[in-house]
């Protein structure tokens, strides 16, 4: 049965979704029919395509009473809009709204979706709290029926000093033994973050299992948007932190994005061994994995972070982008990222410059857009080696976004203090990439609103939106001092 606020939201995004024209959206990055787009939701397979579900709230471009918005595709780049899948109707237990969850494919053929119902209570002492409960609903990946004897798991479910208020964001999948996992955010008594496991045969009853690992007030606060996979012989967690307190360079986005390696134990317990951050850019929040049927550990996340939310275009139809999905691996117990090969399908003629000398700034033939995949490779030549590169792109006389690289600090930054953000807010991101002998390798996708840099193979990632207006495509290359470089530039094609 469609209650009437999800038809209502159906409706609104029918009619005014398809005004929005193509052109004033990414070209291959999800954003959000109409409206709010949060945390990517429920990505999975089923039936053989990828879906994605994403925290939605169609009627605004803010955040507000939290829908599930859909999404699907074969590849990871050309997404077909379905409608609505879930709206807070539910007086019990999700009028407050639908938060973010996984879902995953039952034997039967029916799709489940498990989320966190939120509601509404004024306490005694008249505040306002939000409680938060896990519910489920099943469906055949267009209409979802919520199940009668949710919630699934609330307070009473929780390990002693969980609290029922920060309770959140189920991660499902199927164990080897044919029963289902949940990984869901929970504050513990020290006011800071844990992951808690579920464990249930049916998808329906769930109980308990262990804590995976708690923040212990050393990684930020409340940890959110949990997910839990074996990836290249380790254990990985991710967890996405409020309240995030930087490390030197790491840890700077605000809301942050953890994840934490290590191996499991004989008795099932998580051992962490290495931390970092997931993204160092300025735009990344709550991203999600699934398991393609070729082996890939594929993440999706937000590509935005709410701390720089206010930053938005006035007069937007949409806002909230995903990231491009990134293949993950773990080489030398760090996370490696790089966009889905799938991508690859969409470049057209490379055009390429080898051995290419930079000293001040140079710009080259067929080097520009901004939709394209580009990479580009520098190393030091003659006396007067480079202290500092810079490539300029969305440029034009007044615009330009720069990733800048420097070589005896070992840094890269992004800057997009010039790519049409509204305000002078702190458009600046540096991180730390190691010193290869001066050498550096930088893959850069664009796609009209954003780029997501890729570090040596993808040792590291940094995402940033910009809204630069797409005439502003030039690109050029610069340096402080003497460099040598190579480009490989292919603009992505969509018919
Ligand atoms: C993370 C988050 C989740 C919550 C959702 C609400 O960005 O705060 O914890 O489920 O957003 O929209």
């Amino acid at each position: 049965m469609i209650s009437e606020a999800l038809q209502k939201a159906r409706d609104f995004e029918a009619q005014y979704g398809p005004h929005i024209p193509d052109k004033e959206r990414p070209a291959f990055h999800i954003t959000p029919t109409i409206g709010w787009m949060n945390d990517p939701n429920g990505f999975s397979v089923y039936k053989g395509e990828y879906h994605l579900f994403y925290q939605y709230h169609p009627y605004s471009c803010e955040w507000g009473p939290m829908h599930w918005g859909h999404v699907k595709t074969k590849d990871f780049i050309r997404w077909e809009r379905l409608p609505a899948a879930l709206a807070p109707d539910q007086e019990k237990y999700d009028t407050n709204g639908c938060f973010s969850g996984g879902a995953l494919e039952l034997p039967d053929g029916r799709q489940l979706l498990m989320y966190t119902g939120v509601r509404r209570v004024r306490s005694e002492d008249g505040a306002l709290q939000e409680i938060q409960t896990q519910c489920v609903a099943i469906g055949d990946g267009l209409d979802y029926e919520k199940y009668d004897g949710n919630p699934v798991l609330a307070a009473g479910d929780l390990p002693e000093g969980g609290s029922a208020l920060d309770f959140r964001d189920p991660k499902i999948w199927r164990d080897a033994d044919g029963s289902y996992l949940a990984a869901i955010g929970n504050r513990t008594a020290d006011t800071s973050g844990a992951v808690l496991l579920y464990r249930s045969a049916d998808g329906l009853h769930w109980t308990l299992e262990r804590e995976i690992d708690a923040c212990r007030n050393q990684y930020g606060k409340m940890w959110e948007c949990p997910d839990y996979f074996p990836l290249d012989g380790r254990q990985v967690l991710i967890v996405s932190p409020q309240e995030m307190t930087p490390i030197g360079l790491e840890f700077h986005a605000g809301n942050g994005t953890v994840c934490l390696i290590g191996d499991e134990s004989e008795d099932g317990r998580f051992v962490r061994q290495n931390v970092q951050a997931i993204d160092y850019g300025i735009d990344f929040y709550a991203p999600q994995t699934l398991l393609t049927p070729d082996g890939r550990r594929v993440m999706i996340g937000w590509m935005q972070n709410w701390n720089t939310v206010g930053g938005k275009p006035r007069q937007c139809r949409w806002f909230g982008q995903m990231s491009i999905p990134r293949e993950l691996t773990v080489k030398n117990g760090r996370l490696y990222q790089l966009p889905v090969r799938e991508l690859d399908n969409y470049r057209g003629p490379c055009v390429s410059h080898h051995n290419i000398p930079v000293s001040g700034e140079v710009n080259l033939p067929g080097i520009q857009g901004r939709v394209l995949d580009m990479t580009v490779t520098v190393r030091p030549i003659g006396h007067d080696s480079y202290r500092w590169f810079r490539i300029h792109l969305a440029k034009d006389g007044q615009h330009d976004t720069v990733v800048r690289y420097r070589p005896e600090e070992g840094t890269v930054k992004i800057d997009r203090t010039r790519s049409g953000l509204p305000w002078d807010i702190v458009h600046t991101r540096s991180f730390f990439v190691g010193n290869r002998e001066g050498e550096i390798k930088l893959r850069i996708v664009m796609d009209r609103f954003s780029l997501e840099v890729f570090v040596n193979d993808g040792e590291q990632a940094a995402s940033a939106v910009i809204y630069t207006e797409q005439s502003a495509d030039a690109i050029t290359f610069e340096a402080g001092g003497s460099a040598l470089m190579d480009v490989e530039k292919y603009d992505l094609l969509f018919d």
